[in-house]
């Protein structure tokens, strides 16, 4: 299928992880992308290996000036911004509230929080510029719930569905859509690489064998829900949020001798 001919996306924190399939499988589709991210040697890497309608720019999603410079980059590159994927986020070492340091906090709600609304607030005029888009926030299943020693990540993922609405509210005259995307636990580096100071991969206690769909979600699932989110056919869907976790959230699955 084609169905991004003609369509420029960003994607953030689009050099590794959930990030890179989702810049394959626009690029497949079509589309022109722009890899922002702050993993250079990566991101580069990527671009090149994708030839022609892929670029790199370095996007730090905590300053609103490099976020400028994307957005710059990318109608320059392609002459507009269609789509916008706030994919970038990242995980505290799992530590109890009272132990947690302010620092940590703010770090991981700059990054998750302050990065989704930067993103939006700067792209939005190049989306309307292009008489109107797509935005997807990724969140999590986390931001659905409490997770313990997870504080700042969850409460970060909880705000982005407010500022999802909020812009959906806000832009949805000027036919740009905004919604969120809630994965599960998908096989990345984010699960596979303890967080700093973390005693265990995150994979470790989220074994998904109770679970509906005994096995870890991968990038190419969360990548095949997006594609539809910001495609025309979601065209009258916005301000959704979408759970994507393999049954995760309903709750370890009845063993086999009870079923
Ligand atoms: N993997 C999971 O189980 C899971 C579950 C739910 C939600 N998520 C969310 O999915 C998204 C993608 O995560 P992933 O699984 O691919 O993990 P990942 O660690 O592979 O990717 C995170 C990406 O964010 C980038 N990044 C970090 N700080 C940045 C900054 N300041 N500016 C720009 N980019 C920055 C990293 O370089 C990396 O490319 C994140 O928002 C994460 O919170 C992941």
């Amino acid at each position: 299928m084609n169905r991004f001919h003609d369509q420029t996306v960003l994607v953030t924190g689009g050099t590794g992880g959930q990030g890179s399939s989702h810049v394959r499988a626009y690029h497949q589709e079509g589309a022109n992308v722009m890899i922002g991210g702050i993993d250079t040697e990566r991101g580069a890497a990527l671009a090149d290996e994708l030839g022609t309608r892929a670029h790199f720019t370095d996007l730090d999603v905590t300053d609103e000036n490099s976020w400028s410079a994307a957005v710059r980059a990318t109608e320059s590159a392609f002459g507009a911004l269609n789509v916008l994927v706030n994919n970038a986020g990242v995980q505290n070492p799992p530590v109890p509230i009272e132990n947690t340091e302010q620092a940590t906090w703010s770090r991981i709600l700059d990054i998750n929080l302050t990065g989704t609304f930067l993103g939006i607030k700067v792209a939005a005029p190049a989306l309307r510029r292009a008489k109107g888009g797509a935005v997807v926030n990724i969140g999590s299943t986390m931001g659905l719930g409490g997770t313990a020693h997870y504080a700042p990540y969850v409460a970060s993922k909880w705000a982005v569905r407010g500022l999802t609405r909020t812009a959906a509210l806000e832009l949805g005259r000027d036919r740009i859509r905004v919604n969120t995307i809630h994965p599960g636990v998908i096989a990345t580096p984010f699960i596979q690489e303890p967080a700093a100071g973390a005693a265990a991969a995150i994979a470790d206690f989220y074994s998904p064998e109770p679970f509906a769909i005994p096995r870890l979600g991968e990038p190419a699932d969360v990548t095949r829900l997006l594609l539809f989110l910001t495609s025309s056919d979601a065209s009258f869907i916005t301000g959704a949020e979408y759970v994507i976790d393999g049954g995760l959230l309903l709750g370890p699955a009845l063993p086999a001798e009870a079923a």
